[in-house]
């Protein structure tokens, strides 16, 4: 019996297909949908040539009210009967009641060594701070932003000639080869955090 997996995107959706291309074979996952709150979002068009179904929710016409957004986003997923929940590239703040419908079945992935640097700009803070190291963290998503139980991390060096977007561009590879790991696992009945390299 594969689990269902819904994975939702606001952007390029380079981990969704990751995600995607590694459930496959003998993999206990299989993709049942890609939701989008961004009409545009260049992710869709990818998962559609995946043959995965896709739906939009545009969140702007719901003008802040998140429990209308996230009713209308409930009935697609609904719909698609998913057993968990992938947040990939996913830049909308869910509310603590959207989160508890998917408690212990919702995974994000976060581009900074959390607890370190939750919220926004991670890798230029990591730069200014002086880190030698930056990296992405896939965890269960919680209530509390960036901040569930951490499944999986990959840390990579910062070099002195870095910038936000050179680092986010020698990260990005890693995030690809962590989230299908750690949700592989996951479906598995793993979830000991996995370090990479
Ligand atoms: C990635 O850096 C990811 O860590 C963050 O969103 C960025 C874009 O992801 N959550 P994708 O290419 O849309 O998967």
């Amino acid at each position: 019996m594969t689990s269902r997996v819904a994975i939702l995107i606001s952007g390029s959706g380079s981990n969704m297909v990751a995600l995607a291309q590694s459930m496959a074979g003998d993999h206990p996952g299989r993709p049942c949908l890609v939701l989008s709150n961004d009409p545009q979002a260049g992710g869709l068009a990818k998962a559609q040539a995946m043959g995965i179904p896709t739906a939009v929710v545009d969140h702007r016409p719901f003008r802040g009210d998140r429990a209308a957004f996230e009713a209308a986003m409930l009935e697609q997923l609904d719909a698609a009967q998913p057993d968990l929940i992938a947040l990939a590239g996913f830049m909308r703040v869910l509310t603590a009641d959207f989160v508890r419908r998917f408690e212990g079945r919702m995974l994000n992935i976060h581009p900074s060594l959390l607890p370190k640097y939750k919220g926004l700009d991670t890798h230029a803070r990591a730069i200014a701070a002086g880190d030698a190291e930056a990296g992405c963290t896939v965890h269960e998503v919680t209530a509390a932003l960036d901040d569930g139980p951490i499944l999986g991390q990959a840390r990579v060096p910062i070099l002195s000639s870095d910038t936000p977007e050179t680092l986010a561009a020698r990260i990005l590879p890693y995030e690809h080869q962590l989230y299908p790991l750690v949700l592989r696992r996951v479906l598995a009945g793993e979830r000991a955090p996995i370090a990479l390299p």
